[in-house]
């Protein structure tokens, strides 16, 4: 009888000390393994996911002290392409409040996603949220990288987003109508007014990164650059091995390019997802943030696909298995189909 008594008591204290707080209990990969073990019932699963949310997404630290998550939520195709488009608002605003409330803080936008709808998409999201607890990047396109058409763009990008500074802004990529000088100017002024807490690049070759570096009084803490296992522009140009070497982040953009590294998955990748037990996703996104001075930003509106990515870090691929996929993997490019680096 006495037995039995500990035992419920067991039961009830392991039972309500998870449901309460779980992250304080067990460790990620430990979560990760009970969610897959619990192959009872959606309903069991969907709980224990609820559990994996709210977890710490690993950060990166520079020398510089500048840090970022090794992952984040990106916003290209929210709020339309070139042009804004409503149609799917609630799904977006819905999938960007998804993404902060599993725990992703780093937010990545651009004045020109859906010309600025995503921005307002994320400004709707974000409507009422702590801010402080947010990282918010938005990119200022080329052809507005002059003294005056900076400061302009980041006071409309602020406007839409509803907040009163971004924690970065990027050059979106290298102008070549608008000099450098004057746009890295611009960023700096930024920074001296507070409106903007760090400035960087996106889509920058190894030569004007490091003139971008030498014009600022700021730091250029990272380049956002089209990267993943089918597409090695700056491993082919030296700018991977660059920036590790100078205390840049790499902010690897379209990390399952778009889905098509998913659809067709060579055997390489096949032989990984047995190995690790994780998707073609989750190997993908791992294989950028098990690199030094990598991170990642992936877009979902998509709740399964928010939880399976999230798969994808916590945990690394062997060194040898990196390297592995990066000599193997196949059909890979050599030069970006987004945007060459310039
Ligand atoms: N600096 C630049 O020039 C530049 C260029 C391109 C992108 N970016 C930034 O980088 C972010 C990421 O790149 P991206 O959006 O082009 O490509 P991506 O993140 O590789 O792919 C996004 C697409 O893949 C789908 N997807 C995501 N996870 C999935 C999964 N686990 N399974 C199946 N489908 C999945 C998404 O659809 P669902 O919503 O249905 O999941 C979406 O259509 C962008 O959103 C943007 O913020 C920057």
């Amino acid at each position: 009888m006495l037995i039995t008594v500990y035992s419920l008591l067991l039961v009830v204290f392991v039972a309500t000390s998870q449901s309460i707080r779980p992250h304080t209990f067990l460790s990620f990969q430990t979560r990760l393994n009970l969610v897959k073990s619990l192959e009872g019932g959606i309903q069991q699963r969907e709980k224990f996911w609820c559990s994996i949310y709210g977890m710490d997404i690993p950060v990166k630290k520079l020398k510089s002290g500048f840090s970022l998550p090794e992952f984040g939520l990106g916003t290209w195709q929210m709020g339309g392409r070139e042009s804004a488009s409503t149609t799917n608002d609630a799904k977006d605003i819905a999938g960007v409040r998804s993404a902060i409330e599993a725990g992703i803080t780093h937010i990545d936008t651009a004045e020109s996603y859906g010309d600025g709808h995503a921005e307002e998409i994320v400004g709707e999201a974000i409507r009422g949220m702590n801010r402080k607890k947010l990282f918010i990047t938005s990119k200022v396109s080329e052809e507005n990288h002059t003294c005056v058409g900076i400061p302009a763009s980041c006071k409309k990008t602020l406007k839409r987003l509803r907040t009163d500074y971004l924690d970065l802004y990027l050059l979106h990529a290298f102008s070549t109508t608008c000099p450098l000088k004057e746009a890295i100017e611009a960023l700096d002024a930024l920074v001296d007014e507070g409106l903007v807490k760090h400035i960087g690049v996106s889509n920058f070759g190894k030569e004007h990164l490091k003139e971008a570096q030498k014009l600022t009084r700021h730091t250029i803490v990272c380049n956002q650059v089209h990267y993943n296992l089918s597409v090695r522009e700056i491993e082919e140009k030296g700018l991977l091995a660059y920036c590790q070497k100078n205390d840049v982040l790499l902010v690897a953009y379209r990390p399952v390019q778009k889905g098509k590294l998913l659809e067709e998955v060579p055997e390489i990748m096949e032989k990984m997802c047995v190995k690790y037990e994780k998707s073609p996703a989750q190997i993908a996104i791992n294989w950028l943030v098990s690199q030094q001075n990598i991170v990642t930003i992936a877009k979902t509106s998509d709740p399964a696909h928010l939880k399976e990515n999230l798969g994808g870090i916590g945990w690394n691929l062997t060194e040898g298995d990196i390297e592995l996929l990066r000599k193997d993997y196949p059909g890979q490019v050599f030069i970006s189909d987004v945007i060459a680096l310039g």
